[in-house]
């Protein structure tokens, strides 16, 4: 255990994906949370807005809109202590990055920077922030090995990415932050994102309209169940892992993926058979900044054994297309 339940746990992205899911797990375990989060734009707020009146159902979460881009925001914080920060606000998506460039300058560049400084002034030592297996670009060695050089990112999404890994590192160096880059891969589940395809492709099964399918469908995915994520947090926070992976450094890097590696037209298949509906689909060629086949060396998360978590790709789409259904109300 590496701090006391009354001890608060800071999230930035909570109304987020991924920040949601975390969240409410630790809520669950007891810990007194606050949550941060801008409720931007950049898909369908009604369903940030959702997962943000689960989190309110709990007594022991605190909610303040902050964005991390802006300095002064952090004002809102000034009267609470925290022990531990987890970063799961940024700007997503891969091809997003092609359009509106500025806004992961703002939220994973700026905002990182901001976070990292509001830590260092208020003496908080734990950081836990996302990192992405998009960092990998198209490096050709698989699986890919946290040991690898990144340093040829296809997207200005991936270098916010190495840049927050790298900024984590100085402030560890130089402010003694003990700092946890997880290297997310392609993770989904319920109330997951509107942008990725899993949701993409179930939406529009169901409504009977076109799915494009990047690549002739030729790409291949490590998928990662959120129930993963959130089983991996948990162990974090709750044992003593923290000390055991912090024992002689102050940071550290590690991929996190579920290790079913899935073609693109598997995945529709899965979903036509939950949804049952036959897709019609679309083939187009490789879009920009697309990279064609991701597969994570799990061998740091197995040494940290920080999940036993196992749900196979039919166990989560299945999970995932029964979600969809009953909150698009089919
Ligand atoms: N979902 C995946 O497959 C995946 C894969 C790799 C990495 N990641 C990373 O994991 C993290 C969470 O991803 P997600 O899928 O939950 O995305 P998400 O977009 O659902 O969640 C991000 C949340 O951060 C908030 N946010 C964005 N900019 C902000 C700002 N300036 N200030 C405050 N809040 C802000 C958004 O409103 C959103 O609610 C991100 O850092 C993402 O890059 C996700």
């Amino acid at each position: 255990m590496i701090l006391s339940k009354k001890n608060n746990i800071l999230i930035t992205g909570c109304a987020g994906f991924i920040g949601f899911h975390v969240t409410k797990k630790l809520l669950e375990e007891n810990y007194s949370c606050v949550g941060i989060d801008n409720i931007n734009n950049y898909y369908d707020q009604k369903l940030k807005k959702e997962r943000l009146k689960v989190l309110k159902t709990y007594d022991n979460f605190i909610f303040k809109k902050v964005d991390i881009s802006k300095k002064n925001d952090f004002n809102k914080l000034k009267n609470k202590l925290f022990s531990i920060v987890i970063n799961l606000a940024a700007q997503a998506g891969v091809r997003y990055a092609f359009e509106k460039p500025h806004s992961y300058i703002n939220s994973n560049i700026i905002g990182f920077l901001n976070l990292m400084n509001f830590m260092k002034n208020n003496k908080i030592k734990k950081l836990i922030f996302a990192s992405t297996s998009s960092i990998y670009g198209d490096i050709k060695t698989y699986p890919w090995s946290e040991k690898l050089n990144v340093n040829t990112p296809l997207t200005i999404y991936s270098s916010s990415k190495i840049f927050n890994e790298n900024l984590a590192y100085s402030y560890s160096k130089y402010y003694g932050i003990q700092s946890l880059g997880l290297r997310f891969f392609t993770v989904y589940g319920e109330y997951g994102r509107p942008d990725m395809s899993i949701y993409k492709f179930t939406k529009n099964i169901l409504e009977n309209k076109e799915i494009v399918i990047f690549n002739k469908g030729d790409h291949t995915r490590d998928f990662t169940h959120v129930d993963i994520i959130k089983d991996i947090f948990s162990n974090l926070i709750s044992t003593k892992k923290w000390k055991e992976i912090f024992k002689n450094k102050n940071f550290e890097i590690i991929n996190i993926a579920g290790g079913s590696k899935v073609k693109l037209l598997k995945l529709v298949k899965l979903i036509e058979k939950f949804c049952g509906k036959k897709a019609k689909k679309k083939f187009v060629g490789l879009q920009l900044g697309d990279i064609k086949q991701t597969e994570a060396s799990l061998t740091k998360l197995k040494k940290y054994k920080l999940s036993r978590k196992k749900i196979t790709i039919d166990q989560g789409i299945k999970r995932f297309v029964l979600w969809y259904k009953k909150y698009a109300k089919f």
